[in-house]
């Protein structure tokens, strides 16, 4: 079966076809960074209006790379939570209209479930139970993740997400939105040692906090008036934020007894970080699941991905499909 997967949860606009649950047709990803960059992070109403000029060329792109025509697809699945409420609605009412006009099952995915069903995707021979870091620009969570049944949270972030952290010391630092890959590059040329930015402890030690690492950074940065190297601000930044999920997701994997460690979600893009958790599993003896970037920030192939075993059991979410704003993901662990 062919599914249509359709993504506009922020500020990419996303369509993909995926054959048979695992081969990715076509992925399509318009991204609004350069709309957004200029106020520094995503401004609702603009988005929602740009994936509104977007969703139906991107849709049509998506279909002609694969090759395939509207006749051809056997479901639909989009982003319907969590997520900004207009931007959301702008995909939903897209996959609901093609469904009716199609008569083609349709069904609401759950984003975060699309970013694991990224690593399914990527890495499909990867051995359960596994750790899975999930980190993004609003949520940072380590899940226990079995080969069928539903993820179970394991401990998520107190207060700021990774990817937020990221983006918001990266503001400090006068570097464009989105921050994570600017403070990426700039990395590769700095020292990692160069300023000691705190680690936060936690009493449990799957839970993560990165608030006093931005306060740290505001402070370095005001007190330094520019005498360190960006370079070396934002390696040493990067090394703050990898050290902690790294460690965290191995000392995880080896409490709860996985065979595995993996990383999904927008930060999982951060190549230093896929390096440093391959060293640390190696070394853990643990097999280490890291998808490519394209599937690890948001795109339409991890929702079809995700859709793909709901469409195939027959269900349909037809004509009742609506967008919500939040909604919880994995329950925790007793
Ligand atoms: O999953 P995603 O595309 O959107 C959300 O669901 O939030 O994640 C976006 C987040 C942003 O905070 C962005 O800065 C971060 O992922 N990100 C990165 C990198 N690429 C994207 N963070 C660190 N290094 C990167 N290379
Ligand atoms: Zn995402």
């Amino acid at each position: 079966m062919l599914v249509l997967g359709i993504e506009t949860s922020c500020d990419e606009t996303s369509a993909a076809v995926l054959a048979d649950g695992r081969r990715v047709l076509s992925n399509v990803v318009a991204s609004q960074a350069d709309l957004h960059a200029r106020w520094g992070g995503v401004v609702p109403e603009m988005a929602s209006r740009k994936h509104v000029e977007r969703v139906l060329p991107v849709i049509w792109q998506a279909m002609d790379e694969a090759g395939c025509s509207l006749n051809g697809i056997g479901g639909i699945a989009v982003t319907n939570r969590p997520g900004l409420i207009g931007a959301l609605l702008v995909g939903v009412s897209a996959a609901k209209a093609l469904g009716y006009a199609l008569r083609r099952p349709t069904v609401g995915v759950h984003h975060l479930e699309g970013h694991l069903a990224a690593l399914r995707l990527a890495c499909p021979d990867a051995p359960y139970p596994m750790a899975c870091l999930l980190a993004s620009g609003g949520h940072t969570e380590l899940l226990y993740v079995t080969s069928d049944g539903a993820p179970r949270s394991l401990g998520r972030t107190r207060d700021d997400a990774a990817g937020e952290c990221f983006d918001k010391c990266a503001r400090l630092l006068d570097l464009p939105y989105p921050g994570g890959p600017h403070i990426e590059r700039l990395a590769r040329e700095g020292d990692p040692r160069a300023v000691a930015f705190p680690r936060a402890r936690m009493e449990n030690p799957a839970e993560f906090s990165f608030s006093g690492l931005k306060t740290a950074v505001a402070r370095f940065v005001a007190a330094d008036g520019g005498a360190t190297a960006v370079a070396d601000v934002a390696a040493s930044l990067q090394e703050a934020i990898v050290d902690v999920l790294v460690s965290r997701t191995v000392t995880a994997a080896l409490s709860w007894g996985c065979r595995a460690v993996a990383i999904t979600g927008g930060v999982a893009a951060n190549r230093a970080l896929a390096a440093r958790l391959h060293a640390a599993a190696e070394a853990a003896g643990l097999t280490c699941a890291t998808p490519p970037v394209a599937l690890c920030t948001d795109n339409a192939a991890m929702v079809a991905a995700a859709g793909w075993k709901r469409l195939s059991a027959g269900d349909d979410d037809m004509p009742y499909l609506d967008a919500f704003a939040s909604e919880a993901f994995a329950t925790a662990v007793a």
